[in-house]
């Protein structure tokens, strides 16, 4: 279950990569934009804003991601729905797809890609972006932890399946698919403030599977254990905290003239 208070808490950080990967699509008056895994809406509407004479319409399988989002609803241009992006299709050709900090979620993902640029209209971009920093303290962690004896019996290797491709993985596989390719990849220093802010950080994302199991009780004490690690991984310096934090960006464009007469009912065929 996602909550979408606790993940807008470092909105700032989560933010800047949105931005960095978006500022590469070369799109000037797209009118059809989907975000596919939007959350709780709030990049959903920074794409609206770059781009006010496009349908704009977010996609999230959690429905109280979805809940939140409609709150954001309120200009015409701007629709969500709940779907699970493996299932969910555009009802016409889109001009651009964003998908930001959602694969690293969805196994085997490589092999939807394929299927999104054929959704693309001639000249449409789509533009990705996910954590690739699962060999880090803040995730070897979680995993060690689960290992243990004390939690290996609740907490079943299914919470650690989070994966980035590398660039060169994504650039091969798009421009198979016919796109021209631009991927790279970024390693912020976050600098974090206040106690305990890779705990608190963790608990939006990563910590998300580990807790929906435990009750109150086992929560505490899984979080209690947490803690101390990231204390030692991450310690806190008179500046603040800084998590490394490395990210996988891809920019994709179809070549073509984006021209042609199409439709902008976006909303899916196959969602729910
Ligand atoms: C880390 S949040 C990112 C939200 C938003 N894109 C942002 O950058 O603020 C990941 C989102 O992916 C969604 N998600 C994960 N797997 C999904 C799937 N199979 N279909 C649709 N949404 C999915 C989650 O519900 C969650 O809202």
């Amino acid at each position: 279950m996602w909550d979408p208070g606790q993940y807008r808490r470092f909105a700032g950080e989560r933010a800047r990569p949105f931005a960095e990967l978006t500022a590469r699509i070369g799109a000037g008056e797209p009118r059809t934009v989907v975000d596919l895994g939007c959350g709780p809406g709030d990049l959903t509407v920074d794409l609206s804003r770059r781009w006010p004479g496009a349908a704009v319409h977010g996609v999230d399988s959690s429905a109280e991601m979805i809940e939140a989002a409609r709150n954001l609803e309120e200009q015409p241009a701007i629709s969500f729905e709940l779907a699970d992006l493996r299932d969910w299709e555009p009802a016409c050709p889109v001009d651009v797809i964003t998908c930001n900090a959602v694969l690293q979620w969805v196994p085997g993902h490589l092999g939807l890609l394929p299927r999104w640029v054929s959704w693309l209209s001639a000249g449409g971009w789509l533009a990705f972006q996910l954590p690739g920093n699962f060999d880090q303290p803040s995730h070897t962690a979680l995993a060690e932890m689960a290992a243990s004896p004390r939690w290996r019996s609740l907490l079943g290797a299914s919470a650690f399946t989070r994966q980035a491709g590398d660039p060169a993985e994504y650039l091969d596989s798009l421009t198979a698919a016919g796109c021209q390719v631009d991927a790279w990849e970024t390693t912020y220093l976050h600098v974090l403030s206040g106690a305990d802010p890779v705990v608190e950080w963790a608990k939006g994302t990563a910590l998300r599977p580990v807790l929906a199991v435990l009750d109150d009780a086992q929560a505490a004490e899984f979080l209690a254990g947490y803690r101390e690690r990231m204390r030692k991984a991450y310690p806190a310096r008179p500046f603040g905290t800084v998590l490394p934090f490395r990210r996988v960006f891809v920019v994709a464009h179809r070549p073509g003239d984006a021209s042609a007469e199409r439709g902008t009912s976006l909303v899916g065929r196959s969602g729910h």
